[in-house]
Protein backbone atom coordinates (compact mmCIF):
# COMPACT_ATOMS: atom_id res chain seq x y z
CA UNK A 1 0.00 0.00 0.00
CA UNK A 2 0.85 3.85 -0.78
CA UNK A 3 0.54 6.89 0.99
CA UNK A 4 -0.97 9.62 -0.66
CA UNK A 5 -2.11 13.02 -0.06
CA UNK A 6 -5.49 14.48 -1.84
CA UNK A 7 -6.34 17.77 -2.63
CA UNK A 8 -10.22 18.08 -2.06
CA UNK A 9 -12.69 19.77 -4.22
CA UNK A 10 -14.69 23.38 -3.13
CA UNK A 11 -16.86 21.05 -1.32
CA UNK A 12 -14.13 19.09 0.64
CA UNK A 13 -17.01 16.88 1.96
CA UNK A 14 -18.21 15.79 -1.43
CA UNK A 15 -14.91 14.62 -2.25
CA UNK A 16 -14.30 12.66 0.42
CA UNK A 17 -17.31 11.22 0.70
CA UNK A 18 -17.30 10.20 -3.42
CA UNK A 19 -13.67 8.56 -2.47
CA UNK A 20 -15.27 6.38 0.36
CA UNK A 21 -18.31 5.75 -1.93
CA UNK A 22 -16.30 4.70 -4.86
CA UNK A 23 -13.35 2.60 -2.99
CA UNK A 24 -15.83 0.57 -0.67
CA UNK A 25 -17.75 -0.61 -4.49
CA UNK A 26 -14.00 -1.11 -6.05
CA UNK A 27 -13.04 -2.99 -2.86
CA UNK A 28 -9.92 -0.90 -1.95
CA UNK A 29 -9.14 0.11 1.49
CA UNK A 30 -8.76 3.80 2.43
CA UNK A 31 -7.37 4.49 5.38
CA UNK A 32 -7.54 7.95 6.30
CA UNK A 33 -4.68 9.59 8.53
CA UNK A 34 -5.66 13.73 8.39
CA UNK A 35 -8.41 15.04 6.53
CA UNK A 36 -8.96 19.32 6.47
CA UNK A 37 -11.07 21.55 4.65
CA UNK A 38 -8.17 21.56 1.53
CA UNK A 39 -6.76 18.01 1.65
CA UNK A 40 -6.57 14.33 3.22
CA UNK A 41 -3.64 11.72 3.53
CA UNK A 42 -4.55 8.03 3.36
CA UNK A 43 -2.55 4.70 2.90
CA UNK A 44 -4.58 2.80 -0.14
CA UNK A 45 -3.76 0.62 -3.47
CA UNK A 46 -4.90 2.96 -6.32
CA UNK A 47 -5.09 3.20 -10.01
CA UNK A 48 -5.30 5.66 -12.66
CA UNK A 49 -8.69 4.23 -13.65
CA UNK A 50 -9.52 4.70 -10.20
CA UNK A 51 -9.14 8.58 -10.21
CA UNK A 52 -10.26 9.28 -13.29
CA UNK A 53 -13.72 8.42 -12.39
CA UNK A 54 -13.61 10.88 -9.63
CA UNK A 55 -15.38 14.12 -10.43
CA UNK A 56 -14.62 15.44 -6.35
CA UNK A 57 -10.67 15.07 -6.11
CA UNK A 58 -8.89 18.29 -7.67
CA UNK A 59 -5.22 16.40 -7.41
CA UNK A 60 -3.88 13.05 -6.05
CA UNK A 61 -0.25 13.18 -5.25
CA UNK A 62 2.20 9.62 -3.68
CA UNK A 63 4.19 10.23 -0.79
CA UNK A 64 7.37 10.50 -1.23
CA UNK A 65 8.30 10.49 2.47
CA UNK A 66 8.24 12.99 5.99
CA UNK A 67 11.00 15.27 6.48
CA UNK A 68 11.77 17.85 8.81
CA UNK A 69 10.50 21.17 7.36
CA UNK A 70 14.32 22.81 6.77
CA UNK A 71 15.40 23.93 3.34
CA UNK A 72 18.33 21.55 2.87
CA UNK A 73 15.73 18.88 3.49
CA UNK A 74 13.53 19.92 0.95
CA UNK A 75 16.23 20.66 -1.63
CA UNK A 76 17.55 16.94 -1.34
CA UNK A 77 14.74 15.44 -1.39
CA UNK A 78 13.33 17.84 -4.64
CA UNK A 79 16.91 16.84 -6.47
CA UNK A 80 16.31 12.29 -5.90
CA UNK A 81 13.48 12.67 -7.68
CA UNK A 82 14.23 14.95 -10.16
CA UNK A 83 17.55 12.80 -10.95
CA UNK A 84 14.87 9.76 -11.32
CA UNK A 85 12.80 11.29 -14.12
CA UNK A 86 15.80 10.73 -16.08
CA UNK A 87 14.98 13.82 -18.00
CA UNK A 88 17.59 16.36 -19.21
CA UNK A 89 15.78 19.60 -18.38
CA UNK A 90 13.75 19.72 -15.06
CA UNK A 91 10.56 20.96 -14.56
CA UNK A 92 9.11 21.04 -11.63
CA UNK A 93 7.14 23.55 -8.82
CA UNK A 94 6.06 23.32 -5.12
CA UNK A 95 2.80 23.43 -3.71
CA UNK A 96 2.72 23.83 0.07
CA UNK A 97 -0.48 23.59 1.77
CA UNK A 98 -0.42 25.28 5.19
CA UNK A 99 1.88 28.65 6.26
CA UNK A 100 4.72 28.25 4.24
CA UNK A 101 8.30 29.03 6.09
CA UNK A 102 10.17 32.37 4.84
CA UNK A 103 13.12 30.12 3.26
CA UNK A 104 10.74 28.32 0.83
CA UNK A 105 10.94 30.45 -2.42
CA UNK A 106 14.86 29.78 -2.37
CA UNK A 107 13.92 25.91 -2.26
CA UNK A 108 13.37 26.24 -6.27
CA UNK A 109 15.83 28.76 -7.03
CA UNK A 110 18.72 26.17 -5.26
CA UNK A 111 17.59 23.60 -7.11
CA UNK A 112 17.54 25.66 -10.85
CA UNK A 113 20.81 26.88 -10.10
CA UNK A 114 22.25 23.79 -9.32
CA UNK A 115 20.59 22.55 -12.54
CA UNK A 116 22.49 25.41 -14.26
CA UNK A 117 25.75 24.18 -12.99
CA UNK A 118 25.10 20.48 -14.20
CA UNK A 119 23.65 22.58 -17.97
CA UNK A 120 20.62 21.31 -17.50
CA UNK A 121 17.89 22.89 -18.89
CA UNK A 122 15.41 24.09 -15.64
CA UNK A 123 11.92 25.36 -15.80
CA UNK A 124 10.70 26.77 -12.22
CA UNK A 125 6.88 26.93 -12.65
CA UNK A 126 5.28 29.14 -9.65
CA UNK A 127 2.01 31.26 -9.10
CA UNK A 128 0.76 33.91 -7.35
CA UNK A 129 -1.41 31.74 -5.39
CA UNK A 130 -0.09 29.50 -2.60
CA UNK A 131 -0.42 26.67 -4.76
CA UNK A 132 -0.18 25.40 -8.21
CA UNK A 133 -3.72 24.70 -9.68
CA UNK A 134 -4.51 21.90 -11.70
CA UNK A 135 -4.59 23.45 -15.14
CA UNK A 136 -0.83 24.89 -14.59
CA UNK A 137 -0.06 21.86 -13.41
CA UNK A 138 -1.25 20.12 -16.59
CA UNK A 139 0.13 22.64 -18.91
CA UNK A 140 3.46 23.06 -17.52
CA UNK A 141 3.91 19.13 -17.89
CA UNK A 142 4.58 18.77 -14.17
CA UNK A 143 3.21 15.38 -14.28
CA UNK A 144 4.90 11.81 -14.85
CA UNK A 145 7.24 11.05 -16.04
CA UNK A 146 7.74 14.79 -18.05
CA UNK A 147 8.13 16.51 -14.37
CA UNK A 148 7.21 16.88 -11.14
CA UNK A 149 4.78 19.24 -8.87
CA UNK A 150 6.12 18.80 -4.90
CA UNK A 151 2.96 19.23 -2.62
CA UNK A 152 3.82 19.62 0.67
CA UNK A 153 1.47 19.61 3.37
CA UNK A 154 2.28 19.66 7.35
CA UNK A 155 2.55 17.16 9.79
CA UNK A 156 3.35 17.94 13.55
CA UNK A 157 6.86 17.76 15.27
CA UNK A 158 7.93 20.68 12.95
CA UNK A 159 8.06 17.84 10.23
CA UNK A 160 5.89 17.88 6.75
CA UNK A 161 4.92 15.45 4.33
CA UNK A 162 6.05 15.77 0.79
CA UNK A 163 4.36 13.69 -2.46
CA UNK A 164 4.37 14.10 -6.07
CA UNK A 165 1.13 14.56 -8.11
CA UNK A 166 0.54 11.36 -10.14
CA UNK A 167 -3.16 12.92 -10.98
CA UNK A 168 -5.08 16.14 -11.65
CA UNK A 169 -8.25 16.63 -12.68
CA UNK A 170 -9.48 16.51 -16.33
CA UNK A 171 -10.51 20.11 -16.35
CA UNK A 172 -11.20 20.79 -20.09
CA UNK A 173 -13.44 17.82 -20.47
CA UNK A 174 -15.18 18.97 -17.92
CA UNK A 175 -15.75 22.50 -19.09
CA UNK A 176 -16.35 21.05 -21.94
CA UNK A 177 -19.24 19.22 -20.68
CA UNK A 178 -20.97 21.49 -18.67
CA UNK A 179 -20.67 24.83 -21.11
CA UNK A 180 -19.70 22.98 -24.62
CA UNK A 181 -22.91 20.69 -24.66
CA UNK A 182 -25.19 21.79 -27.41
CA UNK A 183 -28.45 22.05 -25.04
CA UNK A 184 -28.28 23.95 -21.63
CA UNK A 185 -31.29 25.25 -19.87
CA UNK A 186 -30.27 27.27 -17.24
CA UNK A 187 -34.09 28.42 -15.86
CA UNK A 188 -34.94 25.03 -14.34
CA UNK A 189 -32.02 24.99 -13.20
CA UNK A 190 -29.14 22.27 -14.18
CA UNK A 191 -26.58 20.26 -12.23
CA UNK A 192 -23.28 21.09 -12.37
CA UNK A 193 -21.79 17.45 -13.89
CA UNK A 194 -19.34 17.43 -11.41
CA UNK A 195 -22.43 17.23 -8.95
CA UNK A 196 -23.88 14.79 -10.97
CA UNK A 197 -20.92 12.41 -11.42
CA UNK A 198 -20.44 12.60 -7.88
CA UNK A 199 -24.03 11.37 -6.88
CA UNK A 200 -23.66 8.68 -9.29
CA UNK A 201 -20.61 7.66 -7.45
CA UNK A 202 -22.52 7.78 -3.99
CA UNK A 203 -25.25 5.67 -5.19
CA UNK A 204 -22.24 3.54 -5.02
CA UNK A 205 -23.12 0.22 -7.94
CA UNK A 206 -21.35 -0.87 -10.43
CA UNK A 207 -21.83 0.24 -13.49
CA UNK A 208 -23.48 -3.03 -15.20
CA UNK A 209 -26.51 -2.16 -13.12
CA UNK A 210 -29.26 0.09 -14.47
CA UNK A 211 -30.08 3.72 -14.19
CA UNK A 212 -33.12 6.04 -14.03
CA UNK A 213 -32.88 10.06 -13.59
CA UNK A 214 -37.16 10.48 -13.37
CA UNK A 215 -36.44 14.33 -13.91
CA UNK A 216 -33.75 14.20 -16.32
CA UNK A 217 -34.15 17.56 -17.51
CA UNK A 218 -30.85 18.50 -20.01
CA UNK A 219 -29.72 15.13 -19.52
CA UNK A 220 -26.69 15.74 -16.79
CA UNK A 221 -26.92 12.74 -14.81
CA UNK A 222 -27.46 10.18 -17.97
CA UNK A 223 -24.45 11.55 -19.44
CA UNK A 224 -22.48 11.40 -16.88
CA UNK A 225 -23.41 7.76 -16.42
CA UNK A 226 -22.63 7.35 -19.97
CA UNK A 227 -18.87 7.97 -18.91
CA UNK A 228 -18.85 5.56 -16.22
CA UNK A 229 -19.87 3.03 -18.52
CA UNK A 230 -23.40 2.59 -17.52
CA UNK A 231 -25.66 0.56 -20.38
CA UNK A 232 -28.83 0.25 -19.43
CA UNK A 233 -30.47 3.91 -18.66
CA UNK A 234 -33.62 5.17 -18.38
CA UNK A 235 -34.81 9.16 -18.16
CA UNK A 236 -38.07 10.62 -17.92
CA UNK A 237 -39.33 14.12 -17.63
CA UNK A 238 -42.81 16.06 -18.03
CA UNK A 239 -41.32 18.05 -19.96
CA UNK A 240 -41.14 17.03 -24.09
CA UNK A 241 -38.51 19.84 -24.53
CA UNK A 242 -36.47 17.94 -21.61
CA UNK A 243 -36.44 14.93 -23.58
CA UNK A 244 -35.31 16.69 -26.48
CA UNK A 245 -32.51 18.78 -24.56
CA UNK A 246 -31.14 15.04 -23.21
CA UNK A 247 -31.40 13.41 -26.50
CA UNK A 248 -29.67 16.29 -28.28
CA UNK A 249 -26.56 16.17 -25.43
CA UNK A 250 -26.78 12.39 -25.51
CA UNK A 251 -26.39 12.12 -29.19
CA UNK A 252 -23.14 14.95 -28.92
CA UNK A 253 -21.93 12.93 -26.66
CA UNK A 254 -21.62 9.88 -28.59
CA UNK A 255 -20.38 11.72 -31.60
CA UNK A 256 -17.25 12.38 -28.95
CA UNK A 257 -16.75 9.60 -27.80
CA UNK A 258 -18.05 7.09 -30.38
CA UNK A 259 -16.51 3.89 -28.22
CA UNK A 260 -19.27 4.77 -26.00
CA UNK A 261 -22.30 1.56 -26.13
CA UNK A 262 -25.22 2.37 -24.38
CA UNK A 263 -28.85 2.08 -24.89
CA UNK A 264 -30.73 5.13 -23.74
CA UNK A 265 -34.81 4.52 -23.17
CA UNK A 266 -35.92 8.43 -22.53
CA UNK A 267 -39.60 9.35 -22.79
CA UNK A 268 -41.88 12.06 -21.92
CA UNK A 269 -43.82 11.11 -18.38
CA UNK A 270 -44.77 12.89 -15.15
CA UNK A 271 -43.16 11.20 -11.86
CA UNK A 272 -46.99 10.27 -11.39
CA UNK A 273 -47.32 7.79 -14.26
CA UNK A 274 -43.78 6.24 -13.99
CA UNK A 275 -45.46 3.03 -13.68
CA UNK A 276 -46.42 3.18 -17.36
CA UNK A 277 -43.06 3.75 -18.74
CA UNK A 278 -41.41 0.99 -16.46
CA UNK A 279 -44.06 -1.84 -15.67
CA UNK A 280 -42.38 -4.08 -13.32
CA UNK A 281 -38.70 -2.45 -14.30
CA UNK A 282 -37.02 -2.22 -10.88
CA UNK A 283 -33.58 -0.07 -11.01
CA UNK A 284 -30.11 -0.35 -9.59
CA UNK A 285 -28.98 3.02 -8.76
CA UNK A 286 -32.00 5.75 -9.30
CA UNK A 287 -30.04 9.10 -9.19
CA UNK A 288 -32.09 12.11 -10.00
CA UNK A 289 -32.76 16.22 -9.22
CA UNK A 290 -36.61 16.69 -9.45
CA UNK A 291 -38.05 20.02 -9.31
CA UNK A 292 -36.71 22.37 -7.10
CA UNK A 293 -39.36 24.57 -6.87
CA UNK A 294 -39.79 28.11 -9.44
CA UNK A 295 -37.06 30.25 -9.25
CA UNK A 296 -36.72 33.02 -7.02
CA UNK A 297 -35.80 35.99 -7.52
CA UNK A 298 -35.11 36.78 -3.64
CA UNK A 299 -38.23 39.00 -3.37
CA UNK A 300 -40.53 36.54 -2.26
CA UNK A 301 -41.97 37.61 1.44
CA UNK A 302 -41.74 34.97 3.93
CA UNK A 303 -45.28 33.56 3.22
CA UNK A 304 -45.03 32.82 -0.48
CA UNK A 305 -41.53 31.37 0.84
CA UNK A 306 -43.84 29.01 3.10
CA UNK A 307 -46.20 28.23 0.77
CA UNK A 308 -43.77 27.04 -2.31
CA UNK A 309 -42.40 24.94 0.55
CA UNK A 310 -45.34 23.34 1.45
CA UNK A 311 -45.56 22.49 -2.25
CA UNK A 312 -42.60 20.61 -2.34
CA UNK A 313 -42.84 19.40 1.07
CA UNK A 314 -46.17 17.41 -0.64
CA UNK A 315 -44.04 16.56 -4.49
CA UNK A 316 -41.12 15.52 -2.11
CA UNK A 317 -43.00 13.17 -0.42
CA UNK A 318 -45.31 11.48 -3.30
CA UNK A 319 -41.98 11.35 -5.18
CA UNK A 320 -40.41 9.49 -2.32
CA UNK A 321 -43.25 6.98 -2.73
CA UNK A 322 -43.66 6.35 -6.28
CA UNK A 323 -39.62 5.51 -6.36
CA UNK A 324 -39.76 3.68 -3.52
CA UNK A 325 -41.62 0.91 -5.85
CA UNK A 326 -38.84 0.65 -8.63
CA UNK A 327 -35.76 0.34 -6.94
CA UNK A 328 -34.32 -2.93 -6.36
CA UNK A 329 -34.14 -4.25 -2.83
CA UNK A 330 -30.23 -3.66 -2.87
CA UNK A 331 -30.54 -0.19 -5.02
CA UNK A 332 -29.52 3.42 -4.04
CA UNK A 333 -31.69 6.11 -4.46
CA UNK A 334 -29.54 9.48 -4.88
CA UNK A 335 -31.27 12.41 -4.87
CA UNK A 336 -31.47 16.46 -4.54
CA UNK A 337 -33.50 17.84 -1.59
CA UNK A 338 -33.75 21.98 -2.43
CA UNK A 339 -33.24 24.13 0.76
CA UNK A 340 -34.85 27.70 0.20
CA UNK A 341 -33.13 30.32 1.66
CA UNK A 342 -34.36 34.29 1.70
CA UNK A 343 -35.62 36.36 4.14
CA UNK A 344 -33.53 35.02 6.89
CA UNK A 345 -35.27 31.57 6.78
CA UNK A 346 -33.27 28.58 5.33
CA UNK A 347 -35.67 26.10 4.87
CA UNK A 348 -35.30 22.49 4.82
CA UNK A 349 -38.04 19.63 3.57
CA UNK A 350 -38.95 17.84 7.11
CA UNK A 351 -39.23 14.37 4.87
CA UNK A 352 -37.24 11.99 7.52
CA UNK A 353 -40.04 9.99 8.25
CA UNK A 354 -41.36 9.95 5.24
CA UNK A 355 -37.97 8.30 4.41
CA UNK A 356 -38.37 5.56 6.93
CA UNK A 357 -42.69 5.09 6.02
CA UNK A 358 -41.07 4.55 2.21
CA UNK A 359 -38.38 1.74 3.84
CA UNK A 360 -35.17 4.01 3.71
CA UNK A 361 -32.71 4.88 5.49
CA UNK A 362 -30.19 7.23 4.77
CA UNK A 363 -26.41 6.18 4.11
CA UNK A 364 -23.65 8.23 5.64
CA UNK A 365 -19.84 8.40 3.97
CA UNK A 366 -17.77 11.08 6.62
CA UNK A 367 -15.10 9.03 7.79
CA UNK A 368 -14.51 9.47 11.97
CA UNK A 369 -11.63 11.56 10.82
CA UNK A 370 -13.64 14.47 8.97
CA UNK A 371 -13.84 17.55 10.61
CA UNK A 372 -16.58 17.82 12.66
CA UNK A 373 -18.33 21.04 10.83
CA UNK A 374 -19.04 18.87 7.86
CA UNK A 375 -21.51 16.45 9.89
CA UNK A 376 -25.37 17.19 9.24
CA UNK A 377 -27.34 15.81 11.52
CA UNK A 378 -30.13 14.91 8.82
CA UNK A 379 -27.07 12.74 7.35
CA UNK A 380 -27.01 14.85 4.47
CA UNK A 381 -24.48 16.44 2.25
CA UNK A 382 -25.20 20.62 1.42
CA UNK A 383 -24.09 21.93 -1.89
CA UNK A 384 -24.59 25.99 -1.75
CA UNK A 385 -23.11 28.94 -3.89
CA UNK A 386 -22.79 32.21 -1.91
CA UNK A 387 -26.03 33.90 -2.60
CA UNK A 388 -27.67 30.84 -3.71
CA UNK A 389 -31.86 31.39 -3.35
CA UNK A 390 -31.88 27.25 -4.03
CA UNK A 391 -29.03 25.51 -2.14
CA UNK A 392 -28.88 21.60 -2.85
CA UNK A 393 -29.27 18.96 -0.17
CA UNK A 394 -27.73 15.17 -1.22
CA UNK A 395 -29.37 12.37 0.28
CA UNK A 396 -28.58 8.96 -0.19
CA UNK A 397 -31.04 6.28 0.31
CA UNK A 398 -30.70 2.68 0.34
CA UNK A 399 -33.72 0.11 1.94
CA UNK A 400 -33.98 -0.78 5.41
C1 LIG B 1 -34.13 20.86 -11.66
S1 LIG B 1 -34.65 20.20 -13.15
C2 LIG B 1 -33.55 18.85 -13.39
C3 LIG B 1 -32.40 19.27 -14.22
C4 LIG B 1 -31.47 18.14 -14.58
N1 LIG B 1 -30.87 17.55 -13.40
C5 LIG B 1 -30.39 18.67 -15.51
O1 LIG B 1 -29.21 18.64 -15.17
O2 LIG B 1 -30.74 19.16 -16.55
C6 LIG B 1 -36.12 19.41 -12.75
C7 LIG B 1 -36.82 18.76 -13.90
O3 LIG B 1 -37.99 18.15 -13.41
C8 LIG B 1 -39.00 18.21 -14.42
N2 LIG B 1 -40.30 18.03 -13.76
C9 LIG B 1 -41.01 18.91 -13.03
N3 LIG B 1 -42.13 18.33 -12.57
C10 LIG B 1 -42.13 17.06 -12.99
C11 LIG B 1 -43.02 15.94 -12.83
N4 LIG B 1 -44.14 16.04 -12.13
N5 LIG B 1 -42.66 14.76 -13.39
C12 LIG B 1 -41.52 14.65 -14.11
N6 LIG B 1 -40.66 15.67 -14.32
C13 LIG B 1 -40.96 16.86 -13.76
C14 LIG B 1 -38.77 19.57 -15.06
O4 LIG B 1 -39.29 19.61 -16.36
C15 LIG B 1 -37.24 19.69 -15.02
O5 LIG B 1 -36.67 19.27 -16.23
Amino acid sequence: MSEYIFILGREPEFSIAELVAVAARAKISLQFSVITNFYAVAQAELSPDFLSELAGLVKVAQVLKPIPAQKDELVNLARETLVTTKNKSWYFGFSWYGQKPNWFKEVGMTLKHEAREENRRARLVVSRDPTLSSVVVAKNKLLPPTGCEFIIVPQDKGRVLVGRTIFVQAFEEWSERDYGRPEREARVGMLPPKLARMMINLAGNSSAGSLLDPFCGSGTVLQEAVLLGYKDLWGFDVDAAGITRTQVNLKWLKEKYPKLEFKLQVARAPIEQLSNQLKDKRLDSIVTEPYLGPPLNGREDEAKLHSIHKELINFYSSTLRILSHFLRPDGRLVMVWPVLQGRGLKLELPLLEVVAKCGFKIEKFLPPQAPSGWVRTRGSLLYERPGQRVAREIFVLSRT
